[in-house]
């Protein structure tokens, strides 16, 4: 199928632009008989990779289709449809996709009638989707990050004109609400807050392939999370880029603080927030935790770096003492709280010193969990034009040193643990070991224990026994 039809592709300056306004407007399904016919008896596999943004989309994707009369199947070998679902972050992330690319070709092989789209932030860079189209003819449809709700009317395009089909808005237009979902979990939930990121932090791809921030009207929000704690779900997740800025872009005196306090009285047993930025970390909504039992006792605070020379070529706006300052507060304010972070090793031109400063920070927010990662240049991005004097191997060898320091105090907080009964809400089976059943504490600890299915969705009380660097062992308490 050599024929391309391109409705629209992605652009790194356009992308870069900021408008005020973004209407808001419901979701309506697409149909045609073309699709009607299609999608009788037809099932889709949709593989996601990167963040819990991408995570909640594909939920989305799932909920349209199967509207759409599709059927969800878990294997991809059964699928009529086949959506990869990208991640543009690191290189690594691409990498993936090109590799599981590579493997779907031989399904294709074997089935020419598999139709295979690529859709998320990889789909959002012009190189990529040239690459694609020059490379691997097996990709039937690419769609970008603002387009998702627009899956189906894409199929019915690629079906009825036989061609490959190239939409991907190079950034968004609008906010769609009332969208459709399947939901991965029947008792955990993510909810999309706002969408994108304005901070632009030189080094990141986010801001380009999200592309401008844009917070969802409180209603809707307020009636996703009714909905969930109407439907008995037990832990709720609010997402965002940047969540601390949510509101900004809105008419109104609406804060996150405010937002979290008001689905916190909507009475989810578990409450959750995804990700907090330094910069618009505000005190109130330490206020807010405190007074309610029902926010759980966990902070994300990304610091990237220890240094304020790398902060400032980072672009991220506050100094290792400003951000000191808050993982203070937080501890002397709620004494329970856990914290974690993500780092970045080997900005360019980091020097052994600059990173050494990374390192004692660690020690001093003494960080319950992190995520680390090795510094990926991003064609587009600032940091990318940067020229870089350290290379790979002493980047690997930082990247060690820190992940060394990162488990002691990682392992102390484990440790800590022992004796000591924690609330878990139970996800279901360990992946290890099947007789054995995991899930997380308060503060996001991974805890095993013995137990059985009927636990599954429920929150229960383990005491703790013995504690890993990444996870514990416990034993239920009935109580
Ligand atoms: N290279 C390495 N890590 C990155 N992150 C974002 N962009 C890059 C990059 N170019 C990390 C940051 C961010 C997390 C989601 O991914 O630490 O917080
Ligand atoms: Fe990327 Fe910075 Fe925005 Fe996070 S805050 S998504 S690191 S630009």
């Amino acid at each position: 199928m050599a024929k391309e039809k391109v409705i629209s592709k992605p652009s790194i300056n356009e992308a870069r632009l900021r408008q005020k306004l973004m209407p808001i407007r419901d979701f309506d399904l697409f149909t045609s008989k073309t699709i009607e016919e299609f999608a009788k008896g037809k099932k889709f596999y949709i593989r996601t990779y990167g963040c819990q943004a991408n995570m909640r989309d594909e939920e989305i994707v799932a909920g349209i289709l199967q509207k759409a009369g599709f059927t969800k199947t878990d294997k991809a070998i059964d699928a009529d449809f086949i959506m990869l679902n990208t991640c543009a972050v690191r290189e690594n992330a691409e990498d993936k996709v090109l590799g599981e690319l590579g493997t779907l070709k031989a399904l294709k092989a074997s089935n020419k009638d598999l139709i295979i789209a690529v859709s998320g932030c990889m789909s959002q860079q012009e190189h990529i989707i040239d690459m694609l189209l020059l490379k691997y003819p097996q990709v039937d449809l690419i769609l970008g990050t603002h387009n998702i709700h627009k899956i189906v009317e894409l199929i019915d395009i690629h079906l009825r004109d036989n061609c490959r089909v190239i939409d991907v808005k190079a950034r968004p237009l609008e906010i769609v609400e009332k969208l459709p979902s399947i939901r991965n979990s029947k008792h955990k939930a993510f909810v999309n807050i706002s969408y994108g990121c304005d901070k632009f932090c030189t080094y990141c791809i986010v801001p380009y392939t999200r592309g401008q921030e844009r917070s969802r009207p409180q209603e809707e929000i307020l009636n996703e999370c009714r909905e969930l704690v109407n439907s008995g779900y037990q832990e709720i997740t609010l997402l965002g880029q940047n969540v601390n800025s949510y509101g900004k872009d809105l008419k109104s005196d609406i804060t996150f603080a405010k937002l979290l306090e008001s689905v916190a009285n909507l009475g989810i047993p578990r409450l959750r927030f995804l990700t907090s930025h330094p910069f618009d970390f505000s005190d109130s909504i330490i206020e807010v935790m405190r007074r309610h039992d029902n926010i759980m006792k966990y902070f994300h605070l990304p610091v990237q770096s220890g240094n304020d020379q790398i902060l400032k070529a980072m672009g991220r706006r506050y100094t290792r003492e400003k951000y000191l300052e808050i993982v203070s507060k937080l501890r002397t304010q709620i004494p329970e709280i856990a914290i974690s972070t993500d780092i970045i090793v080997g900005f360019p031109n980091e020097t052994e010193s600059q990173f050494a400063d990374t390192v004692t920070l660690v020690k001093e927010a003494r960080y319950e969990s992190a995520f680390t990662f090795i510094y990926s240049p991003r064609p587009g991005t600032p940091a990318a034009r940067l020229v870089d004097n350290v290379d790979k191997k002493e980047k690997s060898a930082r990247f060690k040193v820190l992940t060394q320091a990162l488990e002691e105090t990682i392992a102390a907080s484990s440790k800590a643990m022992v004796n000591k009964t924690y609330t878990v809400l139970v996800d279901g089976w360990s992946k290890k070991d099947k007789q054995v059943l995991s899930g997380y504490s308060e503060s996001n600890k991974l805890i095993h224990f013995k137990g059985d299915e009927s636990l599954i969705g429920k929150i229960v009380r383990v005491r703790v026994l013995e504690s890993h660097v990444y996870s514990l062992m416990g034993e239920l308490v009935n109580d």
